[in-house]
């Protein structure tokens, strides 16, 4: 059973040249590196390789049609992956690359149908991570990598949850301590002038307007435009019920009194604190055998709306396969 953390433990050293070079042969013998983002572990494929792509969907779980992000070391590669970039997504990502920012733009010739769920767009992003741009920079070309966890799952932000998660099916894991954002990436499309939001993340919305000096548009989340948006997603194996504030006392003791095991998610004054913990937290709550977290969400501005919104889906109804006989 694991100690409640505060997510501060010091990170741990920087993998070897070693350790780096065996995890470069892996991806370039069509194998996977799970490796640290600032946002959440990657489960990485060489993205040019169709078969290390195919690998990839098979070992995360993930239907076809999903399409991934291709992680790249600097914003000097963009050209090679994408065509036709906008003024906006140079702004963008002049702004805020290395950082919790992936663009969808129209792909060029390199980029694999595996890779884009057979959509003309791809998903690029430079994180912010000294190990993962250390790997990138060695690789020297795009790493295909979804979240490090099993389709539907919570996603990992310790080396030690992707090793729980995936075991002996990933070839390499890199360690590179807690990630210090804690929730993926924010996804925009970008197409001309228009800048829309797929999926609220790491930066907040309000970063991306201040940048651009306008509003941007809230895209219709859901499967069709950014598949990993499913109704039911980041969820632990106990159940997540929102909450409100004035109710939670309440739905505890009436939990409690029903021989529920409960833990509780409230938001603190620190809005990037709970971001970098929320994943942790909700893994610990399965840890602990808890049969409910009940959560209360943040106000939805700055991080607290990707908070708000990963919570939501936590919460959303499951595939039946994953209840149990009691609905919990
Ligand atoms: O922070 C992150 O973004 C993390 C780290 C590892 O970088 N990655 C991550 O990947 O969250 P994943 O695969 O779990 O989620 C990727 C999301 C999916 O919702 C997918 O639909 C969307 O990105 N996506 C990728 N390429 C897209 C495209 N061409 N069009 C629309 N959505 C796209
Ligand atoms: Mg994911």
């Amino acid at each position: 059973m694991p100690s409640p953390t505060d997510g501060s433990e010091p990170t741990p050293p920087a993998p070897s040249a070693t350790e780096l070079a065996r995890a470069v042969d892996a991806l370039r013998a069509g194998r996977l590196v799970a490796f640290p983002t600032e946002t959440v572990y990657g489960l990485g494929a060489d993205a040019a390789s169709s078969s290390a792509v195919g690998h990839l969907y098979a070992v995360k779980g993930r239907p076809g049609g999903h399409p991934v992000i291709v992680h790249l070391a600097s914003a000097d590669q963009l050209e090679d992956w994408a065509r036709s970039v906008p003024e906006p997504a140079r702004i963008l990502t002049a702004a805020f690359w290395p950082g919790p920012l992936t663009v969808v733009l129209p792909r060029t010739s390199r980029v694999p149908d595996e890779v884009t769920g057979g959509r003309d767009t791809v998903g690029l992003r430079v994180p912010d991570q000294p190990v993962a741009l250390a790997l990138l920079r060695a690789f020297g070309s795009g790493v295909a990598a979804p979240s490090a966890n099993r389709f539907g799952r919570v996603s990992p932000t310790t080396a030690d949850a992707v090793r729980e998660e995936l075991g002996d099916d990933v070839d390499v894991v890199l360690d590179g301590g807690p990630c210090t954002v804690g929730v993926e990436s924010t996804i925009v499309e970008l197409s001309g002038r228009d800048v829309t939001v797929l999926r609220v993340g790491g930066l907040p919305l309000e970063h991306l307007e201040d940048v651009l000096g306008r509003p941007v548009r809230r895209g219709q989340s859901g499967p069709s435009r950014a598949p990993g948006m499913l109704e039911s997603h980041y969820a632990p194996d106990c159940r997540v019920e929102i909450v409100g504030a004035d109710d939670l006392t309440a739905r505890r003791a009436e939990l409690e009194a029903d021989g529920r095991r409960v833990e509780v998610l409230v938001p603190s004054r620190d809005a990037a604190a709970d971001a970098r913990l929320l994943y942790r937290r909700l893994r610990e709550a399965d840890a602990l055998g808890a049969d409910v977290v009940l959560a209360v969400l943040p106000v939805e501005e700055g991080l607290g709306a990707a908070i708000a919104d990963r919570l939501r889906r936590a919460a959303g109804p499951r595939d039946p396969r994953r209840r149990d006989a009691t609905g919990y």
